[in-house]
Formats: structure tokens, C-alpha cells, sequence
């Protein structure tokens, strides 16, 4: 059974979207199944932001098909690593959880990296080079992440 894996920001249209398809292209789709949701509702069955889409495109990715969904309780059941984008997200999401163990799912996407913030920045009121930034961030960081989990599967 693949192990399951979550990227959750909070619109679900513009790091989440990056999160979901970047980590897919770096594993194997019958080993790790990975999606995204937002803890907000503001954008429910949307199509990702233009700029994601695009920033995506240009590094050769196709984002544009997902889905804008809102996280649920049942995603701290569902999946085994649940990786947030900010504070706010961690907050939002450890929330829903009902024990420990479904808290202990939830991490911060660039503590697996080396970075000068834990946080991948919000772009949604920024410009076009807050997403090529949010895109390096988050594809370093799902580097490492794809490693370690080709590694413990
Ligand atoms: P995201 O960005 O959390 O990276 O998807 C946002 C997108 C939309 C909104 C906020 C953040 N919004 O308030 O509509």
C-alpha cells in the first residue's frame, strides 16, 4: 500500500498546488501517493493560481488539472505525513487532530531542509518572483524529503 502524503497551506491554490506536484515528480506514483488541501475554504473546486500554474510550466511541470479542496479531520487519518507550509497552517491543521500520533503527522515543510526561515512565504499578494522563491524552497525541500523516503520504503 503507498504511503500517503499531504501538503497543506492555507488557499490550497498556490504553495499546496507546487508542494503536491513537485513531490510527485520525484517519486514513484506506486510507492508514495501524495495530494494537497488548504485549511481555508475561500477557493473550494478551483483550479490552482495562474502564477503557480505557471511557475510549475516553466520548470516543466503540469499543475493545472488539481483540484482546490479544504483539509478535513479525516486527512490526520488518511495520510502519514501531513507537511504545512506556515505557523498559521501548523496551527490550523494539529487542530484537527484527535491524539499524539495524528499531531505527530503534521510538520513544517522546510524543517527538512536548511533554510533562514522555517516557513515558506505566503505569494498570493505578491509578485511573480515570490513564486520562482516559494518554488526553489519547496522543491529543495522535497528533494530531501523523495531521498528519505526512497530510502525507508
Ligand atoms: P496559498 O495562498 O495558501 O499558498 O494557497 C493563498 C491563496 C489564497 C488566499 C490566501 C493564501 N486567500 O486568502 O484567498
Amino acid at each position: 500500500m503507498a504511503l500517503k502524503v499531504l501538503m497543506v497551506c492555507l488557499g490550497n491554490i498556490c504553495r499546496s498546488p507546487l508542494a503536491e506536484g513537485i513531490l510527485e515528480s520525484k517519486v514513484d506514483p506506486t510507492e508514495v501517493f501524495v495530494d494537497s488541501a488548504g485549511t481555508g475554504g475561500y477557493h473550494i473546486g478551483e483550479r490552482p493560481d495562474e502564477r503557480s500554474i505557471d511557475v510549475a510550466a516553466k520548470h516543466g511541470l503540469s499543475i493545472g488539472h488539481q483540484k482546490c479542496r479544504k483539509l478535513t479531520p479525516s486527512d490526520l487519518d488518511t495520510f502519514d505525513l501531513i507537511y504545512v507550509m506556515d505557523q498559521s497552517n501548523y496551527q490550523n491543521t494539529v487542530a484537527l487532530a484527535k491524539n499524539k500520533q495524528q499531531r505527530e503527522k503534521v510538520r513544517l515543510l522546510l524543517d527538512e531542509i536548511y533554510s533562514e526561515t522555517n516557513e515558506v512565504p505566503d505569494p498570493y499578494y505578491g509578485g511573480l518572483d515570490g513564486f520562482e522563491n516559494v518554488y526553489q524552497l519547496i522543491d529543495t525541500a522535497c528533494e530531501t524529503i523523495a531521498k528519505r523516503l526512497q530510502n525507508n520504503l
